[in-house]
C-alpha cells in the first residue's frame, strides 16, 4: 500500500488532545510516508459556529478516505430544540450514512491495569463486544412518536440482512482469535432478549441460521442481556466473541470496559464494507478539556485497531507490523507504570504520548 488517506476529526472536548496524541504515535510507527492525515471539522463546538455538526465536506472526505480516526463529540449544552445532544450526530450520521454495521469493542485487561473484580490477571479478560450498528433502537432516532407531551415511542428495528451480516462479521472475528481465556474454545455468544420479544427471537435465529450456514466449527452460546451483565462480573474468561443488538451492545460493552480499567482504555472501531471508523469508547469529557491530564490509551489502541484493518483490507505486513509494535509499546508503558489519572497514576495526555513513542523506539520486546 503506497499511502493510506486518513480523515482525522478531532472533535470536542479531549477529542483534539487524544485523536493529535494518536496521529503523533501513528506518524511514529509507520512513518508519515504512508500516511496522509487531513483534519476535518465536526462536532458540537462546530455546530455552534455553523449549525452544522458534520459539514458535507467533512462527509465527502471521510467518504473518500482509507479510514477515519475521531477523538470524541459531544457537549452537553449543546442540544436541539427536541433536547437531545447535537455532538453525537457527528458519528451517528457517519455510522449511517456510511453503513458501519460493526461496533467492535475489544475488551481486555492489560498488564498492570487494575480491575474491580476479583481474581483477574492481565489477558485473563480477553473478549470483544460486536455491537450491531445500524438498526435495533437506534433505527429510529428521530423518528419517533413524541405525542403532546404525553407520549414519546422509538421502535425496536431487527432486519434479516442487519442481522446476518453482523453475525458473519462476529464468527469471522472469533475464528480469527484464540478463543476465550477460560477454555480456548472459539465461541461466540448471542446476546438478547429472546424469552420476551419476538424482535430478539428473530435475532437469535437469524445468528443460528448463519452459524448452521458456515460456522459450526464455533460453538455458539446464548445468553440473555440481564443475565450476561451478571456472568461478565463473575465469569468473564468465558468470552470470546459476544454479538447484541445496538442497544444492548451499547450498555453490556460500558460494563465490560468498567472490568479491564474504564473506557479510558477502551478501544473501538466501526466496520462497514467500505468503510472504517476508529474512536475510543469514551466521550469528550469536557470537564477534563484542555487540563492536558486526558488518557490518550483508548485512542491509541483505536489507531492500532485502524492499522489492523488497514493491514488486513490491503495485505500490508508494514501497517501490521505498526499495529503490534504500538500494543507492545503501550504493554511496556503500563508495565513502566506510566499510568494516566483513570487508571490510578498521575501521567499526563503528553507524557503517555511520549512515553508511546519512546517505546515504539526500544528494542523488539513481545507483545504480552
Ligand atoms: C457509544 C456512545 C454513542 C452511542 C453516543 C455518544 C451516540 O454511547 O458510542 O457507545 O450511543 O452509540
Ligand atoms: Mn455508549
Amino acid at each position: 500500500m503506497s499511502t493510506c488517506k486518513i480523515a482525522v476529526i478531532d472533535g470536542d472536548g479531549i477529542g483534539p488532545e487524544v485523536c493529535q496524541s494518536a496521529v503523533r504515535v501513528l506518524r511514529e510507527a509507520v512513518g508519515s510516508c504512508k500516511l496522509d492525515f487531513e483534519l476535518l471539522p465536526g462536532g458540537a463546538g462546530h455546530y455552534r459556529k455553523t449549525g452544522k455538526v458534520l459539514p458535507e465536506e467533512t462527509f465527502t472526505a471521510c467518504a473518500g478516505s482509507h479510514a477515519i480516526l475521531h477523538g470524541a463529540a459531544g457537549l452537553p449544552d449543546v442540544r436541539y430544540p427536541d433536547g437531545t445532544e447535537a455532538g453525537n450526530d457527528l458519528h451517528l450520521d457517519l455510522r449511517f450514512r456510511l453503513d458501519l454495521y460493526a461496533n467492535v469493542r475489544p475488551i481486555k485487561l492489560l498488564p498492570n491495569v487494575r480491575s474491580p473484580l476479583n481474581g483477574v490477571t492481565a489477558g485473563s479478560i480477553d473478549y470483544v463486544i460486536v455491537r450491531e450498528n445500524t438498526e435495533g433502537l437506534y433505527a429510529s432516532r428521530g423518528g419517533g412518536i413524541r405525542l403532546r407531551g404525553e407520549v414519546a415511542t422509538d421502535t425496536l428495528v431487527i432486519t434479516r440482512k442487519g442481522t446476518e451480516r453482523v453475525a458473519r462479521f462476529a464468527f469471522n472475528l472469533s475464528r480469527q482469535r484464540n478463543g476465550a481465556p477460560k477454555d480456548g474454545k472459539r465461541r461466540l455468544t448471542v446476546c438478547d432478549k429472546a424469552n420476551i420479544l419476538r424482535s430478539y427471537s428473530f435475532f437469535r435465529s437469524v445468528c443460528e441460521e448463519v452459524w448452521k450456514e458456515n460456522f459450526q466449527d464455533i460453538e455458539i452460546d446464548y445468553a440473555y442481556v440481564d443475565a450476561i451483565t451478571v456472568h461478565l462480573i463473575k465469569n468473564p474468561q468465558y468470552y470470546d466473541v459476544i454479538v447484541a443488538e445496538n442497544m444492548f451492545g451499547d450498555i453490556i460493552s460500558d460494563l465490560g470496559a468498567g472490568t479491564i480499567g474504564g473506557l479510558g482504555i477502551a478501544p473501538s472501531s466501526e466496520i462497514g464494507d467500505d468503510h472504517g471508523l476508529f474512536q475510543g469508547s469514551h466521550g469528550s469529557a469536557p470537564d477534563i478539556a484542555g487540563l492536558g491530564i486526558a488518557s490518550p490509551l483508548a485512542t491509541i489502541l483505536s489507531a492500532k485497531m485502524m492499522l489492523e484493518w488497514l493491514a488486513d483490507r490491503h495485505g500490508d505486513g508494514h501497517l501490521s507490523d505498526a499495529a503490534n509494535r504500538i500494543e507492545t509499546a503501550v504493554n511496556s508503558v503500563l508495565q513502566d507504570r506510566v499510568l494516566p489519572r483513570d487508571l490510578g497514576g498521575t501521567s499526563t495526555c503528553e507524557e503517555i504520548t511520549v512515553a508511546v513513542i519512546r517505546a515504539l523506539n526500544m528494542p523488539r520486546a513481545t507483545a504480552a
